[in-house]
């Protein structure tokens, strides 16, 4: 498991222009779809990331072809939706609570039984969120008792058959939590099922789903935070498509808090996916006075694409909460390193969900402000935050092998008064492989020991 010693800065400044690995939400559900369309799909820009990759790998053992042209364009003969074959071994998801939850909702409506694995993180996941609603629809779904929360489940989860001649049914769910992959799971159960799926949340959660099926022609419709897919009249049918991946913005969001306080600086990162569901980390800069420029790019695959530009302004503490979480919902650690350098108080609420994340992200990151001397509070759905000025403490950090913790605590290291060691780094490869090389190329130093 490798070690990064992050220097310090010293006053160097971060700059440069630098690519992002290719957006991890919507490279699942490129391959999640095109496995399921008839004829070949094209994946341009796809990057490898190890949680893409367990996504790749469970459709190849369903009968989808999943080849590499080059490094970074795949092409995907799919099975048509009704030719997915039964897998001979589990379905392992390793990493990625997205790849088990978005297919748990495909195989709940599949004549054949399958088992999701997944690492020992995802293992400790709720999954009850994707398996009660698709229950309430008719699907046979069950899992390990959760051992902290009663009346949930964790992985592996065994999924159908559904029994010979039998349809899931229609649904109208109202979700408690405003969460991307409880939405893309029903809404795929839904391309099955015999009669509408009609799915609402509290605020609105990533809509990269909506966007490509309402690209491949599925008949759904969208009116604020409720989507609806009505098969009656629809031919079941998608065809083989071509996509552009955008730039992750969650990896951008790493390089433009690292430029906005590192004094001096100036970054750009091209290509990066500005899906108005994705930036709330944007607004968070602006709001805390930071700065940070997107020029529009056009667009790719329905998706809006911008070069994001970030340079260092005086922040200040503000308070995070409400409708802009579940957009900046995997933002939130990096967030912190804001608030960390801000004069003043920044409170972040109605952030619980971060405690289900890769790792409880709340007392994780409370741990890491803390090991970095910053003053820091806990809350049952978030922290409050007191900025500090001047270097900080050298802090030796455990990433729980969650790699968003990893990366913060990375760019919270440039700015100690000595090296940072963060150890249990292999998981940064789930979703930025490059990062280290990334954060090398805009002068930072960085050693990565195995
Ligand atoms: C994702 C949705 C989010 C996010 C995850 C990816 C997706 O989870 O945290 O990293 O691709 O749908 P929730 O929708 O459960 O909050």
């Amino acid at each position: 498991m490798s070690t990064l010693i992050v220097h310090p800065l010293n006053g160097t400044p971060l700059v440069g222009s630098v690519p992002v690995p290719s957006d991890k939400s919507i490279g699942h559900r490129a391959l999640l779809f095109a496995s399921l369309c008839d004829g070949e799909s094209s994946i341009r820009q796809f990057s490898h990331g190890e949680d893409n990759v367990s996504t790749a790998n469970c459709m190849r053992a369903m009968g989808a072809t999943v080849t590499d042209v080059d490094a970074t364009t795949l092409k995907v003969k799919g099975t048509g939706i009704f030719g997915l074959k039964p897998p001979s071994g589990d379905l392992d998801c390793g990493n990625s609570g997205t790849t088990m939850r978005l297919l748990t909702g495909i195989l709940s409506a599949q004549p054949f039984k399958s088992r999701l694995i997944g690492d020992a993180s995802l293992t400790r996941r709720p999954m009850m969120r994707v398996v009660g609603p698709l229950r309430l629809r008719g699907a046979i779904i069950s899992g390990e008792p959760h051992p902290k929360k009663e009346g949930d489940v964790t992985p592996p989860l065994v999924v159908g058959p559904l029994p010979d001649g039998t349809f899931l049914k229609e649904i109208e769910y109202d979700s408690p939590i405003a969460s991307a992959q409880v939405k893309s799971a029903i809404l795929l159960s839904g391309l099955y099922a015999h009669g509408t799926t009609w799915f609402k949340e509290p605020t609105l959660s990533r809509d990269h789903t909506e966007r490509m099926m309402h690209a491949l022609g599925v008949p759904l419709k969208t009116v604020a935070t409720a989507v609806e897919l009505d098969p009656a009249g629809w031919n079941g049918k998608m065809e083989g498509f071509s996509i552009d991946i955008p730039g992750d913005a969650s990896a951008a969001a790493f390089l433009v808090v690292a430029a906005n306080i590192t004094p001096g600086s100036r970054v750009t990162v091209r290509g990066v996916g500005v899906n108005p569901t994705r930036t709330g980390l944007l607004e968070i800069v602006r709001l805390m006075g930071g700065g940070v420029e997107t020029v529009p790019q056009g667009e790719q695959a329905g998706e809006p694409v911008a070069e994001v530009t970030a340079w260092p302004n005086q922040l200040r503490g503000t308070l995070i909460g409400g409708e802009i979480v579940p957009r900046a919902i995997d933002e939130i650690p990096i967030a912190c390193a804001l608030a960390a350098r801000a004069t003043g108080e920044t409170t972040i609420r109605d952030a619980e969900e971060l405690r289900v994340k890769e790792s409880d992200r709340v007392a994780t990151m409370v741990h890491v402000m803390r090991a970095f001397g910053v003053d820091c509070e806990e809350l049952p759905d978030g922290m409050i935050i007191r900025g500090k000025e001047g270097p900080l403490t050298p802090a030796t950090i455990d990433s729980k092998g969650d790699h968003r913790i990893a990366m913060t605590a990375a760019v919270l290291g440039l700015h100690g008064s000595g090296p940072t060691k963060i150890t249990d780094c292999d998981c940064i490869a789930t979703s930025f492989p490059r990062f280290v090389g990334t954060l090398r190329a805009l002068g930072a130093r960085i050693d990565v020991e195995s």
